[in-house]
């Protein structure tokens, strides 16, 4: 068993991820999901509301634990004894800025990422775009989970 992460800003989580974190924790055994920042985003929800719908969603999952952090993933990383991300990839569009950033995560800080295929049911699927279908009233209820639904739906009445 190997204990690995799943970075990301997850704002807010998705069947997608949730995915991919049920498959993950299924094959490498514990896995933290870590909610972080990505500077290039501009969260809709704040570190506490991504954290708790996060906890909400993979509360069925016993080898899953939740964390959040705002700094370096291989800050974190090191402080925890984990040298192994896991992340996503849904499309080849994914795929240049994810090696970027494993090749940087590997180069300054020894963590390895591996890549896991979204399932094809999911490819399409992103957090902006549920928020942007959400925001103007469209039905998110097949893409989030319920407690992520509802949250949105309260956000944007
Ligand atoms: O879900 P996202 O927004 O695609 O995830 C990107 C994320 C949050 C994993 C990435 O921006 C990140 O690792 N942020 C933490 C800060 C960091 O370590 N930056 C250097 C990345 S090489």
């Amino acid at each position: 068993m190997i204990g690995a992460v799943y970075p990301g800003s997850f704002d807010p989580i998705t069947y997608g991820h949730l995915d991919v974190i049920e498959r993950a924790a299924q094959r490498l055994g514990h896995l933290v999901v870590l909610c972080t920042r990505n500077p290039s985003k501009q969260p809709l929800f704040d570190e506490a509301e991504r954290r708790e719908l996060i906890e909400a969603s993979t509360d069925h999952l016993p080898s899953v634990q939740v964390d959040a952090f705002d700094g370096l993933l291989v800050d974190w990383c090191n402080a925890h004894g984990i040298n192994v991300a896991v992340k996503g990839l849904r499309a080849v569009s994914d795929f240049e800025h994810e090696l970027q950033m494993a090749q940087m995560n590997s180069h300054i800080g020894g963590v390895e990422t591996l890549f896991m295929t979204t399932r094809p049911v999911y490819s399409f699927l992103s957090s902006s775009l549920v928020k942007e279908v959400a925001r103007y009233g469209g039905d998110v209820s097949d893409l989030v989970p319920p407690p992520v639904a509802k949250r949105l739906a309260e956000r944007f009445g």
